[in-house]
């Protein structure tokens, strides 16, 4: 994924996001206050999942407010239109129509800790960290951060925001050192950093509202702990994409500084990880990687050489599976090394104090915003501020001033026109929508209007000057989406992007998704409709972030979600005010005041109720790791984890003890442990629980308890007559059972794909228990009698999905084949990746499976970079995704090599679209990379050469 403009973090669409609906239904029930559902609004409408698995997200087809194409078709509606956006714009202050860009390069950014100062001796200075100064490194005897930007006056079409760096740890001299809310951000931060707890490296947890700066905070203490005290850090981040965006981001550091930032997201990573002995690494993973990562250092034993571990948005603990992993990680870090620190942040947090329990840490936390956000409700016309001191919560603000005719009323009844042309195009506006079909109607909705409005004869200027605004960026972006999609433009982005507005969800490809988030950071487009998916940890510039309903799909928003959306507005930095509206209909007042003026939900542990995926995985993997050896050992840890923290609350009929000793006896029955339980009171006596081989081949390739039989009956199966004349057997194996459930195959598109296949490969369908009969007719319709399974049935048609992508190398026209979104498509191949290469560890643990191990690594390269071969060293660099690949690759950059030693302006002069900020990322990433390799093997030819202490002639030697 290419790097955007300044600290844009994204949030994922990453395959680590997936969860089952089950499991989304146990974790809603942990949380309170219950989630209450919108009535269903038509017939046959689905059941919406929740939008942490953006994957599943099917979005109903219902459009939840109007069917918006009617409105471009009403002439008699048109006249009325005109009259009353004469008004509108009169309305409007044009004066104050400075350049999007222009507004934001006054917002004058300033940072206290690392000051990058011009002239040649830029010295590195932790002011606030106060043991941190001039650090030397192996290379230089002072430290030093050359940057290209002193004395460069900005050229056109440049963006200001594109010489910012996306990590918070460098700082521009020229930037206001005077801005209040920077100096205040920097008061919190400095106590923070200095309190005495951190200084005797007591755990820490720290929470600030959104936009607080919590980031820098803990940059400094990676930093600190890298460079000062010599010890390995790991940075445990929530999605894919914003690993990606981190490393880019610190890899410069890294290479300046002397120390090494290696990846752990997708199926990049390596475990354990390469013993360095000269150089410290800084691990940034995602949950998923980051506990494959710890489990291996405790294997290893190595888990003292962490000294510091950060994790941003602790309160993901709660959060279904994901959140259990989490616990699992921070729990088994606990036990086993009392060296290492942890660190935790979040901007949503209540339950502070069994957090602080589990965690043994110190809480800081502060009130402080940088950009005050002001929080508005919508009911009719009538716009309400949240105010805590008011009665109900609210208080009346205004009317909205904007004449609806009574068609135009009905085309949009919540006034989202209103609202969103108060404004754009001067600044910029997110709107969260409830479904992903809702996103795009919006944004079409809007321009449709915006068309209608603008090309009235009242008003012409007004509508070429829209249509102008950045114009050639706009065309450029459009050509740019249109090179990602290999000649095909979304038409929904086609209409919309001329306006300066996008949707964004998980529909769009990542590459589509990044190189819009760009655009919207850079001001080139004003207007976002979005998902939930761009709620958390996302750093772009909203002016105003409306919610277009109360509602995530069908479920009623939570305080959390709520909060992180609304958190989008006014980021400090960008943006120097900031507020947010949400809609909300006559209906739901009351749940709306509810909503405002409660707490914040509890953080719950997850251990329990993922039950496979959760405590028992856990015991598993510390018998495996020999981390605890019987039931009272076993017991002992789990007292120590969020859930022993939380048990009487959250299981009130069983004990801690009785839980433990069940979650055991299930890993006995299902021959992943032996042993023997005895009863409660003997457990003393008790002798020591053994990991059994298929135990460990699940515990090692990370493999979901629930699905480890299948996977083993299912590779078995395949010794005995796997078809290897193409790869649609192996691809067959190695579709993640998950992602099973919510397939619904189109009948006459699997018929289609099942005919094209040759006599072997329509073998296959047979062989895993698909008869073509089966096919035929449910393609023609007619009834089936024989029971077939499900999930082998949607399993083989989304393999054949995998065999197209494989075979074409184009997601277009794969998802065009089989009517799926490309988001999807992407999101199965990126999990049949990360599947693939747990199938490898699983493998690799059981030496009946010996044949599989070459065709899996090769399967997993395969599928993880699924472009055309001479690509992939260009995509291993961090960040950098097919589309610039291609274009980094015509134009001669062919090898890492290439481009680890590329001058970051000449790439900006040849390759199109590429900012500076940019440029000198990609090569950042490419140097550490290289860098990272070329280590590996040196310190692999030391080992190699390493004289043995325990030679026989050296014994003898030593020997009276
Ligand atoms: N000392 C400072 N002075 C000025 N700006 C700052 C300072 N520290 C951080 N910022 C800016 O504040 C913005 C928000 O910071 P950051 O991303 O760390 O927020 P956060 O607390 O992590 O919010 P969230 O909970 O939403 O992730 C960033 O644009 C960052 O550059
Ligand atoms: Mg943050």
């Amino acid at each position: 994924m290419e790097g955007g403009g300044p600290a844009v973090r994204r949030r994922s669409r990453s395959a680590s996001a997936r969860k089952r609906s089950r499991d989304r239904a146990q974790s809603r029930s942990a949380c309170s206050p219950p989630a209450r559902k919108r009535p269903s609004s038509g017939a046959g409408e689905e059941p919406q999942p929740a939008p942490s698995s953006p994957e599943y997200n099917n979005d109903s087809e219902e459009d939840m407010f109007g069917d918006y194409d009617s409105f471009s078709g009403n002439d008699s509606l048109l006249a009325q239109v005109d009259n009353m956006e004469q008004e509108c714009i009169q309305s409007i202050d044009l004066t104050s129509c400075t350049k999007n860009m222009e507004d934001k390069a006054t917002v004058e950014p300033a940072f206290g800790y690392l000051q990058l100062q011009n002239a040649k001796s830029k010295e590195l200075i932790f002011s606030a960290a106060g043991n941190i100064t001039g650090f030397r490194t192996e290379e230089e005897n002072h430290l030093r951060i050359t940057s290209e930007q002193e004395n460069r006056t900005l050229e056109p079409g440049d963006c200001f925001l594109d010489d910012l760096p996306s990590s918070q740890l460098l700082c521009f001299e020229e930037m206001n050192k005077t801005s209040v809310d920077s100096r205040k951000s920097s008061e919190w931060q400095h106590t923070c950093l200095t309190l005495e707890s951190l200084q005797q490296r007591k755990n820490l947890i720290y929470s600030l509202p959104t936009s607080g700066g919590k980031t820098l905070v803990a940059e400094i203490l990676i930093l600190q702990e890298l460079l000062c005290r010599q010890k390995d850090v790991l940075m445990v981040l929530p999605y894919v994409a914003i690993v990606q965006e981190k490393v880019w981001a610190l890899s410069s550091f890294g290479i300046e500084l002397g120390f090494l930032v290696e990846e752990y997201a997708g199926s990049k990573g390596r475990f354990p990880p390469i013993k360095r002995r000269m150089k410290k690494s800084l691990y940034i993973a995602t949950i998923e990687k980051g506990h494959s990562l710890v489990n291996s250092l405790i294997e290893t034993g190595r888990i003292g050489d962490l000294g510091l571990v950060v994790v941003d948005e602790l309160h993901m603990l709660g959060e279904g599976s994901r959140g259990a992993t989490l616990e699992m990680i921070l729990a088994k870090i606990l036990y086993t090394s009392k060296t290492t620190q942890i660190i935790g942040m979040s901007a949503t947090l209540n339950n502070v104090g069994d957090l602080q329990q589990f965690l043994q840490a110190e809480y800081y936390t502060n009130n402080f915003r940088p950009v005050e956000l002001k929080e508005y409700v919508k009911i009719q016309d009538s716009i309400y501020e949240v105010d805590n001191k008011a009665e109900n919560g609210l208080t009346f603000s205004r009317l909205l001033n904007f004449k609806y005719s009574s068609n135009l009323q009905k085309m949009d009844p919540d006034h989202l026109i209103a609202l969103v042309t108060e404004v754009i195009p001067n600044y910029s506006c997110l709107v969260f929508c409830p479904t992903k079909k809702n996103c795009e109607n919006v944004a079409e909705m809007i321009c449709k209007y915006l068309n209608k409005v603008f090309v009235c004869l009242f008003a012409p200027n007004r509508s070429r000057e829209y249509r102008n605004h950045r114009e050639n960026e706009k065309q450029d972006l459009i050509k740019d989406l249109k090179n990602i999609g290999k000649g095909s433009l979304c038409p929904v982005l086609k209409r919309t992007i001329p306006f300066g507005i996008a949707y964004h969800h998980s529909g769009l490809t990542s590459d589509e998704r990044k190189r819009i988030e760009e655009a919207y950071s850079a001001g080139v487009l004003c207007l976002l409709t979005c998902t939930s998916t761009l709620a958390a940890g996302v750093n772009l510039p909203a002016r105003r972030v409306i919610l277009r309903a109360p509602y995530v799909a069908t479920e009623f928003l939570k305080k959390n979600q709520y909060k992180q959306m609304i958190g989008r507005a006014g980021r400090a930095g960008i943006d120097s005010a900031g507020e947010s509206i949400l809609i909300v209909q006559e209906k739901d007042k009351h749940l709306v005041r509810d909503l405002v003026n409660s707490p914040l939900e509890n953080c719950y542990s997850n251990l329990f109720l993922e039950f496979t995926k959760g405590i028992q995985s856990l015991l598993l993997s510390l018998v495996g790791l020999k981390i605890a050896r019987n039931p009272e050992e076993i017991y002992h840890f789990m007292c120590g984890t969020l859930f022993g923290v939380q048990q009487q609350f959250l299981s009130k009929e069983k004990s801690l003890s009785a839980i433990t000793r069940e979650a055991l006896g299930c890993l006995i029955e299902k021959g992943l442990l032996k042993g023997k339980m005895t009863s409660e009171k003997e457990q003393k006596s008790q002798s020591n629980l053994e990991i059994t081989q298929l135990g460990q081949a699940t515990y090692k390739g990370s493999i979901d308890l629930a699905y480890c039989d299948a996977l083993y009956r299912d590779l078995k199966k395949g010794l005995e007559g796997l078809v290897l004349e193409s790869c649609l057997h192996l691809l067959y194996l190695t579709t993640p059972y998950d992602m099973t459930y919510h397939c619904r195959p189109d009948w006459m598109i699997y018929f289609r794909q099942f005919s094209q296949l040759n006599s072997v490969e329509q073998k296959v369908a047979a062989i895993v228990g698909v008869p073509e009969s089966f096919i035929t007719k449910k393609a023609s319709g007619q009834a089936i009698k024989k029971d077939v399974d499900n999930c082998v049935i949607n399993r083989l048609y989304l393999s054949f999905v995998l065999y197209a992508l494989l075979k074409e190398t184009n997601i277009w026209n794969v998802s065009e084949k089989f009517n799926m979104s490309r988001g999807y498509v992407q999101n199965l191949l990126n999990s049949a990746a990360s599947f693939s290469s747990c199938m490898l560890h699983f493998c690799e643990e059981l030496e009946e499976f010996w044949v599989y191990k070459a065709l899996l690594t090769e399967l997993t390269k395969r599928l993880t970079y699924c472009v055309k071969a001479e690509l992939i060293p260009l995509m291993e660099v961090a960040g950098v995704l097919e589309s610039r690949a291609k274009q980094l690759y015509d134009s001669g950059y062919k090898t890492l090599a290439h481009l680890a030693n590329a001058d970051p302006e000449t790439l900006v002069k040849m390759i199109e679209h590429l900012s500076r900020h940019q440029a000198r990322q990609i090569v950042s990433s490419a140097k550490m990379l290289l860098r990272e390799k070329a280590e590996a093997l040196q310190e692999e030819v030391e080992e190699l050469l390493k004289v043995p202490t325990d030679t026989p002639e050296g014994l003898l030697t030593t020997l009276p």
